[in-house]
């Protein structure tokens, strides 16, 4: 997806085509604060844009759609919460509200703008499957991956603005080394807002536990891919006859 900086109604628009056009699903993932685009240059343009997790314009158009399409919806968005922001990424089902994840590693200038989230990301029971949320620049930390696993994920999910390079393979590695599926959403295209300039490197991916690349989309053009996964390739971490990823950890010995 392609957002355009600040104009929320005309996003919501874009990612109710792009879901529309997506066809069927148990699972839509949109990405990184797409409501708003990323570039932000006064905490006032965060004000303009930020939505109470349970409320406002996105919410709203997200769950009608979640209820329609019986389906799963995560999204990131810019929330706003008393008087903080965070970049929080939300997991509607058709009943309402699953959870929110308020992003823990902020990247960059995100920290003008944002607190950083103080609880865990979160491994979620959908109708779909065991979900874990993690959001962009968490991927540079594979501790979220990692304990996402240890709890059961079978899916991580990723909305995403990459700027880096290096994510979209990490998250090869992040699939490997914890045996999950990972499917990352990015945005594409270049935002400028004043003295910034964002470009994004697009290239969402679905990932599977053995380090398959089962999609990539393009580095600038607005696309979407339907992947189908078999979760129970998730609940098996062995490596060959005498290896299991979880059982043959170390903890005692890492700190
Ligand atoms: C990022 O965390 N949006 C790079």
């Amino acid at each position: 997806m392609q957002p355009a900086l600040l104009a929320v109604a005309d996003n919501i628009a874009r990612a109710e085509r792009l879901i529309e056009s997506a066809g069927a699903a148990d699972l839509y993932l949109l990405p990184e604060l797409f409501p708003s685009g990323y570039t932000f240059q006064t905490t006032a343009e965060v004000a303009q844009v930020a939505e109470s997790a349970a409320a406002g314009p996105t919410f709203d158009a997200l769950s009608r759609i979640a209820r329609r399409r019986n389906a799963a919806i995560v999204y990131g968005f810019a929330e706003r919460r008393g008087d903080a922001f965070y970049n929080s990424a939300n997991v509607i089902a058709p009943e309402g509200l699953i959870a929110t994840y308020r992003k823990i590693h902020l990247f960059g200038r995100e920290k003008l703008f944002f607190s950083p989230g103080d609880a865990a990301a979160p491994v979620l029971d959908l109708a779909c499957g065991r979900i874990g949320v993690m959001v962009c620049f968490d991927w540079y930390f594979p501790e979220v991956a990692r304990s996402l696993a240890l709890r059961g994920a079978e899916l991580i999910v990723q909305p995403a603005n990459l700027v880096l390079p290096h994510c979209p393979d990490a998250m090869i590695t992040r699939s490997l080394e914890n045996r999950v599926f990972t499917a990352t959403c990015d945005r594409v295209g270049a935002e400028t807002n004043g003295d910034v300039t964002h470009t994004f490197i697009g290239l969402s991916q679905a990932v599977s536990p053995r380090g398959e690349t089962l999609v990539r989309l393009s580095r600038d053009r607005e696309e979407t891919a339907t992947v189908t996964l078999d979760l129970a390739g998730a609940r098996s971490k062995k490596v060959g006859q005498h290896n299991d990823l979880f059982l043959d950890r170390q903890p005692a010995l890492y700190s």
